[in-house]
């Protein structure tokens, strides 16, 4: 089967899964699971964007991301807006695709065994309320036809 079949089987099995449920978490959950079992990534999960408890250094609401349902090895809880790659594709409210992590400025590694990595926002009445994090040990696993498919399964949610 090439990838993009591989993803035209996932969606259709991600809208099977969604359909019966209005969860937030457990569609998340779900998706992970699918996307994680179909390719064999080493980390696949969701961030979301949550209101930080830490000290407020003013008045206005301060939002970060949390970590949510994942699959893979213990990943970091937090990260802030506009850091990282999960912090950068949520600042650009765009995919970001990265070929190798470890060019790319302010990566934040969980694992020292991802080499690429893509990010897909999740959208909820025009706010990125959430983001896509996938991780893979090889160089180069992402294109555009990971974008195209991803992007489409998250707005299953
Ligand atoms: N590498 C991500 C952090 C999350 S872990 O990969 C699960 C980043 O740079 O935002």
């Amino acid at each position: 089967m090439t990838k993009e079949e591989q993803y035209k089987e996932l969606l259709a099995q991600a809208a099977a899964v969604v359909a019966g449920e209005t969860d937030l978490i457990a569609n998340m959950a779900n998706v992970a699971a699918l996307i994680h079992e179909t390719f064999g990534f080493w980390w696949t999960g969701f961030y979301r964007v949550q209101n930080t408890d830490r000290c407020q250094v003013d008045l206005r609401v301060q939002t970060e991301l949390v970590l949510g349902p994942f699959q893979g090895p213990l990943a970091c809880t937090r990260i802030p807006y506009g850091k990282g790659v999960c912090g950068t594709a949520w600042e650009k409210n765009e995919t970001v695709i990265v070929p190798n992590v470890h060019e790319f400025k302010g990566h934040i590694a969980c694992s020292s065994e991802s080499n690429s990595e893509i990010v897909v926002p999740v959208h909820q009445n025009g706010e990125v309320i959430a983001v896509l994090d996938i991780d893979s040990k090889e160089f180069n696993t992402f294109d555009e036809i990971d974008k195209k498919y991803l992007e489409q399964i998250v707005k299953l949610l």
